[in-house]
């Protein structure tokens, strides 16, 4: 019976979802594009290509890279023209929502709203996560619906909850623009604007931001500053026996997709099921990293839980049965969960702490710049009232 059940859910996707589908069909057809390697890297003058990037370094206690960088090598013209269309609001359809609005580095690139808000005050259909050491992911949003980096931003730029734009628009603006022009004539030499030298341009900022710098990582690496209280070293011990098989390395996930417990059914959302279309996979969402958490409420893909508090309790004795649960979720008693005294807990969240990274929340190389001519249209209001105002004093 449940079998049938989940497979009639699956025929009949949530609304918000078909539009969710429609992003990922968008996705795949521009694939051959960036695939095709117009924009090519070769010819990019030698002193570009020699500009390191900082956020590059292969942390010791990280695992190899993902995100290749033969076909994207870094350098700092691209790094700051990825940045400069990240906080670019003009590439919405109404000319008020960046990738930057719903990804804020103060809140480790989310953006404190239970699920995120587009064009129009348009509610997304899931929480924001994350941006942070995505070189090192293999797969994108929490179903893993997206498997490249530098595709990734087609999904939110069109989804006419998010920024809105079909993508021949979003191009179409850049190549009116004379500042873009110059700019990407720069980096890619001279010609027209196309999707390869967008995706890859704003996958170079994406892809550095890299925190590897929490006072946990100090502790793990013997760095100078990496001392933790008895009660961190405990909530590592616990987080070592009780968590870490699934928020698994120093990057404190596994890389897979579990059914964590939230849920009984999964009708408003079918987490990884979405994408494979298995039974086995309802429910089950992409293991996210814990690293600065503290930061990123509130939490789960929807956004359900404010607090980390709410999350142990959660845990503890908030794990719900279905088919798809994680075995690991099932004491041998049958009692659900893990459980956690109030001590143990303290201890956790204690530990989950030491994961807050402040050179990353604070790094001005992933600020947004306030260029001329780039401004947003807020920015511009803003300015001409400040500027009217200072007239209106003289
Ligand atoms: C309206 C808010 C919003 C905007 C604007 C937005 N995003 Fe997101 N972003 C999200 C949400 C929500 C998700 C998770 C979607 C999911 O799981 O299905 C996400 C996921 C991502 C991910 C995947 C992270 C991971 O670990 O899986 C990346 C990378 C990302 N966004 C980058 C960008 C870029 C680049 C832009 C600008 C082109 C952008 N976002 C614009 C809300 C937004
Ligand atoms: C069976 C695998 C599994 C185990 C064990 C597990 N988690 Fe998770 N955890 C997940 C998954 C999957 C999610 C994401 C669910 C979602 O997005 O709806 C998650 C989400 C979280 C989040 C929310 C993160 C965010 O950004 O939204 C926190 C915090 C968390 N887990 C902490 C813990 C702690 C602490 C433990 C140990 C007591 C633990 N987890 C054990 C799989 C697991």
């Amino acid at each position: 019976m449940a079998r049938i059940s989940l497979l009639s859910a699956l025929r009949r996707p949530a609304a918000a979802w078909r539009l969710v589908a429609a992003w990922r069909l968008v996705a795949l057809l521009a694939l051959g594009g960036v695939g095709a390697g117009s924009g090519c890297q070769a010819n990019r003058p030698a002193e570009l290509r020699a500009t390191a990037e900082r956020g590059l370094v292969q942390p010791t206690n990280f695992s190899a890279m993902v995100y290749g960088l033969a076909n994207n090598q870094p350098d700092q013209a691209t790094f700051e023209l990825g940045r400069t269309l990240f906080y670019d609001a003009r590439l919405s359809s109404d000319g008020t929502v960046s990738c930057g609005s719903c990804h804020r580095q103060s809140q480790a690139f989310t953006d404190g709203q239970a699920l995120a808000v587009g064009v129009g005050g348009r509610r997304s259909p899931r929480n924001a996560p994350s941006l942070q050491n995505l070189r090192w992911r293999r797969g994108f949003m929490a179903d893993g619906g997206v498997l490249g980096l530098e595709l990734q931003a087609l999904a939110p730029l069109t989804s006419p909850a998010e920024m809105n734009t079909p993508l021949a628009d979003a191009l179409a603006k850049l190549n009116t623009d004379a500042e873009y022009r110059q700019r990407f004539a720069a980096v890619y030499g001279p010609g027209k604007i196309d999707t390869p030298q967008f995706l890859r341009a704003l996958a170079q900022f994406t892809a550095a931001l890299t925190s590897v710098n929490s006072r946990y990582d100090h502790y793990v690496r013997h760095e100078p500053g990496g001392t933790l209280t008895n009660s961190e070293l405990g909530g590592r011990m616990l987080f070592q026996q009780k968590c870490s098989s699934c928020h698994a390395t120093d990057l404190f996930t596994d890389e897979g997709y579990h059914n964590n417990g939230l849920d009984r059914t999964f009708a408003n959302d079918l987490g990884r099921a979405h994408i494979t279309n298995r039974p086995a996979d309802a429910g089950r969402f992409k293991v996210p990293s814990l690293r600065n958490v503290a930061r990123t409420a509130p939490y789960m893909h929807d956004g359900r839980f404010a607090t980390l508090a709410q999350v142990l309790a959660h845990y503890d004795h908030g794990v719900q049965p279905s088919p798809t649960l994680d075995a690991r979720l099932r004491q041998p008693n049958g009692r659900l969960g893990i459980p956690l005294s109030a001590q143990e807990q303290a201890d956790l969240l204690a530990f989950l702490n030491t994961l807050t990274d402040n050179e990353f929340l604070n790094n001005p190389r992933f600020k947004q710049l306030q260029q001329p001519g780039l401004l947003t249209k807020s920015a511009q209001i803003i300015a001409a009232q400040t500027a009217a105002a200072r007239l209106a004093r003289n």
